[in-house]
Protein backbone atom coordinates (compact mmCIF):
# COMPACT_ATOMS: atom_id res chain seq x y z
CA UNK A 1 0.00 0.00 0.00
CA UNK A 2 1.54 3.79 -0.82
CA UNK A 3 -0.04 6.21 0.92
CA UNK A 4 -0.18 9.96 -1.46
CA UNK A 5 -1.17 13.01 -0.33
CA UNK A 6 -0.85 16.64 -1.71
CA UNK A 7 -1.82 20.52 -1.27
CA UNK A 8 -3.51 22.72 -3.84
CA UNK A 9 -0.35 23.15 -5.36
CA UNK A 10 0.43 19.36 -5.87
CA UNK A 11 -3.34 18.34 -6.70
CA UNK A 12 -3.18 17.41 -10.66
CA UNK A 13 0.77 15.60 -9.86
CA UNK A 14 -1.28 13.46 -7.50
CA UNK A 15 -3.88 12.43 -9.62
CA UNK A 16 -1.51 11.51 -12.42
CA UNK A 17 0.58 9.41 -10.14
CA UNK A 18 -2.21 7.55 -9.12
CA UNK A 19 -3.19 6.37 -12.49
CA UNK A 20 0.90 5.45 -12.54
CA UNK A 21 0.64 4.06 -9.68
CA UNK A 22 -2.47 2.16 -10.32
CA UNK A 23 -1.09 1.32 -13.96
CA UNK A 24 1.74 -0.63 -12.06
CA UNK A 25 -0.65 -2.58 -9.60
CA UNK A 26 -0.07 -0.70 -6.36
CA UNK A 27 -2.70 -0.08 -4.06
CA UNK A 28 -3.11 3.33 -3.48
CA UNK A 29 -4.38 5.52 -0.70
CA UNK A 30 -5.06 8.93 -1.34
CA UNK A 31 -4.91 11.25 1.93
CA UNK A 32 -6.51 14.50 0.19
CA UNK A 33 -6.52 16.96 -0.59
CA UNK A 34 -9.37 16.51 -3.22
CA UNK A 35 -9.85 20.22 -4.63
CA UNK A 36 -8.72 23.30 -5.81
CA UNK A 37 -9.23 25.34 -2.57
CA UNK A 38 -6.23 26.34 -0.63
CA UNK A 39 -5.16 23.86 2.04
CA UNK A 40 -2.21 24.36 4.45
CA UNK A 41 0.83 21.45 3.49
CA UNK A 42 1.66 20.41 6.97
CA UNK A 43 -1.56 19.16 7.73
CA UNK A 44 -0.95 16.36 4.75
CA UNK A 45 2.68 16.11 5.43
CA UNK A 46 1.40 14.74 8.97
CA UNK A 47 -1.37 12.57 7.58
CA UNK A 48 1.02 10.49 4.89
CA UNK A 49 3.41 10.23 7.58
CA UNK A 50 1.33 9.01 10.37
CA UNK A 51 -0.22 6.57 7.72
CA UNK A 52 2.98 5.46 7.25
CA UNK A 53 4.62 5.16 10.62
CA UNK A 54 1.28 3.55 11.91
CA UNK A 55 2.17 0.55 9.23
CA UNK A 56 -1.37 1.57 7.55
CA UNK A 57 1.36 2.13 4.04
CA UNK A 58 4.51 0.59 3.41
CA UNK A 59 6.01 4.06 1.75
CA UNK A 60 4.60 7.52 1.28
CA UNK A 61 4.58 10.24 -1.53
CA UNK A 62 4.06 14.32 -0.58
CA UNK A 63 3.29 16.98 -3.23
CA UNK A 64 3.47 20.29 -2.76
CA UNK A 65 4.44 23.37 -5.23
CA UNK A 66 7.83 23.22 -4.40
CA UNK A 67 8.18 19.65 -2.04
CA UNK A 68 10.36 22.12 0.20
CA UNK A 69 7.21 22.57 2.54
CA UNK A 70 6.17 18.94 2.59
CA UNK A 71 10.03 17.63 3.32
CA UNK A 72 10.40 20.42 6.36
CA UNK A 73 6.75 18.82 7.54
CA UNK A 74 6.90 15.26 6.76
CA UNK A 75 10.97 14.85 8.84
CA UNK A 76 9.35 16.47 11.58
CA UNK A 77 7.74 12.98 12.10
CA UNK A 78 9.83 10.52 13.87
CA UNK A 79 10.74 7.45 11.55
CA UNK A 80 10.19 9.48 8.80
CA UNK A 81 12.74 10.11 6.06
CA UNK A 82 10.96 12.20 3.05
CA UNK A 83 13.22 13.20 0.53
CA UNK A 84 12.80 15.82 -1.95
CA UNK A 85 13.92 14.75 -5.43
CA UNK A 86 14.37 16.31 -8.80
CA UNK A 87 16.16 13.51 -10.92
CA UNK A 88 16.02 10.20 -11.25
CA UNK A 89 19.60 9.58 -9.69
CA UNK A 90 18.33 11.20 -6.71
CA UNK A 91 15.10 9.18 -6.32
CA UNK A 92 16.95 5.86 -6.62
CA UNK A 93 19.96 7.04 -4.02
CA UNK A 94 16.66 8.25 -2.02
CA UNK A 95 16.09 4.68 -1.50
CA UNK A 96 19.73 2.33 -1.91
CA UNK A 97 21.34 5.40 0.41
CA UNK A 98 19.16 6.74 2.68
CA UNK A 99 15.61 3.97 2.47
CA UNK A 100 13.28 6.89 2.39
CA UNK A 101 10.08 6.03 3.01
CA UNK A 102 8.47 9.41 1.51
CA UNK A 103 9.28 10.55 -1.66
CA UNK A 104 8.59 14.07 -2.16
CA UNK A 105 8.32 16.11 -5.54
CA UNK A 106 7.37 19.50 -6.27
CA UNK A 107 4.10 19.80 -8.08
CA UNK A 108 5.06 22.76 -9.78
CA UNK A 109 8.71 22.12 -10.87
CA UNK A 110 7.89 18.48 -12.55
CA UNK A 111 6.14 17.48 -15.04
CA UNK A 112 3.82 14.26 -15.13
CA UNK A 113 6.37 11.97 -16.88
CA UNK A 114 9.09 12.87 -14.59
CA UNK A 115 7.53 12.64 -12.19
CA UNK A 116 6.47 9.34 -12.81
CA UNK A 117 10.06 8.23 -13.73
CA UNK A 118 11.51 9.95 -10.45
CA UNK A 119 8.51 7.40 -8.54
CA UNK A 120 9.57 4.53 -10.60
CA UNK A 121 13.39 4.85 -10.11
CA UNK A 122 12.47 4.77 -6.16
CA UNK A 123 9.91 2.63 -6.57
CA UNK A 124 12.36 -0.42 -7.91
CA UNK A 125 15.52 0.69 -6.06
CA UNK A 126 16.67 -1.25 -3.25
CA UNK A 127 18.12 -0.18 -0.01
CA UNK A 128 21.74 -1.29 0.41
CA UNK A 129 21.89 -1.09 4.13
CA UNK A 130 25.84 -1.87 5.89
CA UNK A 131 27.92 1.48 5.98
CA UNK A 132 24.32 3.08 4.98
CA UNK A 133 22.51 1.40 7.67
CA UNK A 134 24.87 3.36 10.64
CA UNK A 135 24.05 6.16 9.13
CA UNK A 136 20.03 5.67 9.72
CA UNK A 137 20.95 4.81 12.91
CA UNK A 138 22.68 8.07 13.75
CA UNK A 139 19.80 10.08 12.24
CA UNK A 140 17.17 7.76 15.19
CA UNK A 141 19.52 9.06 17.58
CA UNK A 142 19.06 12.06 16.79
CA UNK A 143 15.54 11.80 16.48
CA UNK A 144 16.26 10.46 20.24
CA UNK A 145 18.30 12.83 21.29
CA UNK A 146 15.94 15.86 20.40
CA UNK A 147 12.28 14.23 20.71
CA UNK A 148 12.49 13.81 24.70
C1 LIG B 1 1.48 26.84 -1.57
O1 LIG B 1 1.26 28.01 -2.27
C2 LIG B 1 2.98 26.52 -1.54
O2 LIG B 1 3.61 27.33 -0.63
C3 LIG B 1 3.18 25.06 -1.21
O3 LIG B 1 2.55 24.28 -2.18
C4 LIG B 1 4.62 24.56 -1.17
O4 LIG B 1 5.29 24.89 -2.32
C5 LIG B 1 5.38 24.90 0.05
O5 LIG B 1 6.54 24.54 0.23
Amino acid sequence: MIVIGSDHGGLSLKSALISYLTRRGLQVLDAGTSGDASVDYPDYGQKVSETVIAGQADLGILICGTGIGMSIAANKVPGIRAALVTDVFMARMAKEHNNANVLVLGGRVLDEQKACDLVGAWLDAAFEGGRHQNRLDKITELEHKYNK
